[in-house]
């Protein structure tokens, strides 16, 4: 049975398929990556459009600075001028930009640029779009954890979360992921708890807005029980509609 046609609050992406887009075209990996960011562009244009107020995407994972020296220097470089280029327009649409994961591996200039977008976006409102950077969900609860070595009181999942990334933020409700591979790549592995699944086979590259609406409804087909049985959420959609 489908719920009511709720539309997701917050959308995480796992951007993936760059180099294969790339190939495909007997171009460098590269290509892709640049490709890569002009359907970033487009989707977060396109989640606005569906009144959606949270938008985080995975685009560089803990695992990746495993990759050839040569396309992680180029990744960062592609990074700085897409924050260069973009920032001033996400500013003037009223977006509020983070990033989420380590920046002690980042170079300065790179660590400026992204604490610079964050200060000036801070205030803006229209759309919280966030950025995982040397994110990986393991290290993510690990500095959780860390924060709360000393905590007197025993720790449970709510306190837990109160330190993870995003916390002052609803949970994804909906995780897309491009370019064919079914798997969470150590993202956001505790805030995805009870997020519901899209596996795409569309390369990243060639993501755009018409994915987005395909997602969204598909959400709202799904049936979201949290552990619950069928009747009861029949009967809460009753009394929400109420
Ligand atoms: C995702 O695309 C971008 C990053 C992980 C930085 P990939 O570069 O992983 O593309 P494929 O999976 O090799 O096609
Ligand atoms: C996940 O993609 C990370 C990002 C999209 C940034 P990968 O391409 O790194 O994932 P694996 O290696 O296929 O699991
Ligand atoms: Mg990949």
């Amino acid at each position: 049975m489908a719920s009511s046609a709720i539309k997701p609050q917050h959308i995480a992406i796992i951007m993936d398929g760059n180099g294969r887009w790339a190939a495909r075209r007997g171009l460098p990996r590269t290509a892709g990556h640049q490709a890569g960011q002009k359907a970033l562009r487009r989707t977060i244009e396109a989640v606005h459009q569906q009144h959606i107020q949270y938008l985080t995407v995975f685009a560089f994972s803990s695992e990746n600075w495993q990759r050839p020296a040569g396309e992680v220097n180029k990744l960062m470089d592609l990074l700085k001028k897409g924050l260069q280029k973009h920032i001033p327009e996400l500013h003037k649409n009223n977006v509020r930009v983070r990033f989420i994961g380590r920046r002690d591996q980042f170079s300065g200039s790179l660590c400026k640029l992204l604490s610079n977008a964050e200060q000036l976006t801070a205030a803006n409102q229209a759309l919280n779009f966030n950025v995982a950077l040397d994110y990986g969900g393991q290290w993510d609860i690990c500095q959780a954890v860390e924060q709360l070595r000393h905590h007197p009181q025993p720790i449970t999942p709510q306190l837990l979360q109160q330190h993870l990334c995003l916390s002052d933020q609803p949970l994804p409700d909906l995780l897309i992921r491009t370019g064919g591979e079914q798997r969470m790549s150590n993202f956001l592995l505790w805030q995805l708890a009870y997020a519901e699944l899209i596996f795409s086979a569309t390369l990243w590259p060639d993501f755009d807005s018409t994915d987005i609406t395909a997602a969204v409804q598909e959400f709202a087909r799904r049936e979201r029980r949290f552990g619950t049985v069928n009747e009861q959420v029949a009967a809460s959609i009753q009394v929400a509609s109420a």
